[in-house]
């Protein structure tokens, strides 16, 4: 894909001679393909996979919480189901939501048993899925308005289940899950007089559960999850990554990349002291961003100007901003 060059100036409306870009193509730089996890996340995955329990993942922002249950589910070929957790998120969200509205209106215009049938409401949550996913199609399709089974189902089998940033959600909510959570099963009230719906043995859910932080979460909840917080990336561990990802849009390692691994990690270091530090996802934008900067060559070193126009992508505070463009220039004038 290709796009113009934006260039802001009052006399460029559409341009005679326009100045194409090749743009990132993000899921192919960003996927979770290449994504490599450390080796105390791969035990807490592995530990969480033995003892099936939820994982919940900590870690600054972009550090890879989300993209580890994407990539799981990739690795084991299973189905992700995610849910964004919102202010407004209740336990019940998880598993199914009922749309009474819609049936109180369907009642009003027709009196046929089949329309009015609750399974027509049932709006299945990520974890509900999940658990659906794990019955045989004969036991799934009781769920289902005249037995069809949804688009989504493929199973029997298991399913990756990711609660995004479950701190977003009131702090009822993983109190008002804990045993449905525990015990992989939830119940249908408006189906049968309260329908149990439970996951197959040995095709439960494997859950994955992300926050920004852990202090929110009530000790019971802790109780039943394994926990990993996800430290900032290391040199080497960025520096394998970013080229991976690199390799993906056929741009080269060189010094052009040395020196913004550099500039990554000063800039993290406690003296810059700056408001927000970048993370792993905001450097991998800066490389992307600087493989497509005209005149930046890999086998290069880093040059300030180069660096200060894709800067944006690397610190988002205004005051950290300045100290990142004085210290690119200090860097260069000292190399
Ligand atoms: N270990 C890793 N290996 C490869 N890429 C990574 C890794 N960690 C992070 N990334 C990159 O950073 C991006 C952001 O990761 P992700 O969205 O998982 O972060 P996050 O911790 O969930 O952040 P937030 O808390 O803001 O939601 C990913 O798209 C990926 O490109
Ligand atoms: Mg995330």
């Amino acid at each position: 894909m290709s796009c113009n060059w934006f260039q802001g100036r009052p006399d460029v409306m559409a341009p005679a001679q326009p100045v194409e870009i090749e743009s990132i193509d993000r899921d192919r730089f960003f996927g979770p393909e290449n994504y490599e996890a450390e080796d105390g996340l791969r035990d807490a995955v592995n530990a969480a996979l033995l003892l099936d329990q939820p994982l919940l993942l900590t870690g600054e922002p972009g550090t890879g919480k989300t993209q580890l249950a994407e990539k799981l589910a990739l690795e084991l070929a299973f189905p992700l189901f995610k849910f964004e957790t919102k202010s407004t998120s209740v336990a019940q969200d998880l598993f199914y939501t009922f749309d009474h509205v819609g049936r109180f209106q369907t009642a009003q215009v027709s009196k046929d048993a089949a329309a009015l049938h609750a399974s027509n409401f049932i709006d299945f949550g990520a974890l509900g899925k999940a658990v659906v996913q794990s019955l045989q199609a004969a036991e799934a399709r009781a769920l289902f308005p005249a037995g069809n089974l949804p688009a989504w189902y493929s199973g029997p089998g298991r399913a990756v289940v990711l609660i995004d940033e479950i701190d977003k959600a009131p702090s009822d909510l993983p109190n008002d899950a804990l045993n449905e959570i525990e015990r992989h099963y939830f119940r249908i009230r408006e189906l049968q007089g309260g329908l149990e719906v439970k996951a197959a043995a040995r095709q439960r859910p494997v859950l994955v559960i992300t926050s920004n932080s852990e202090k929110q979460l009530p000790d019971a909840f802790l109780r039943r999850c394994i926990f990993y917080h996800l430290q900032p990336i290391g040199h080497e561990r960025l520096r394998r990554i970013a080229l991976r990802r690199l390799a993906a849009l056929q741009v080269q390692s060189g010094p052009l990349l040395e020196d913004a691994l550099q500039l990554f990690f000063d800039l993290r270091k406690p003296e810059y002291d700056l408001r927000k530090r970048p993370s792993t996802a905001e450097f991998l934008s800066f490389v992307a961003a600087l493989s497509r900067e005209p005149g930046a060559l890999p086998e290069q070193a880093l040059q300030p100007a180069h660096a200060r126009r894709v800067l944006a992508t690397l610190v988002k505070a205004p005051e950290d901003q300045t100290v990142a463009a004085r210290h690119s220039m200090i860097a260069a004038a000292s190399r």
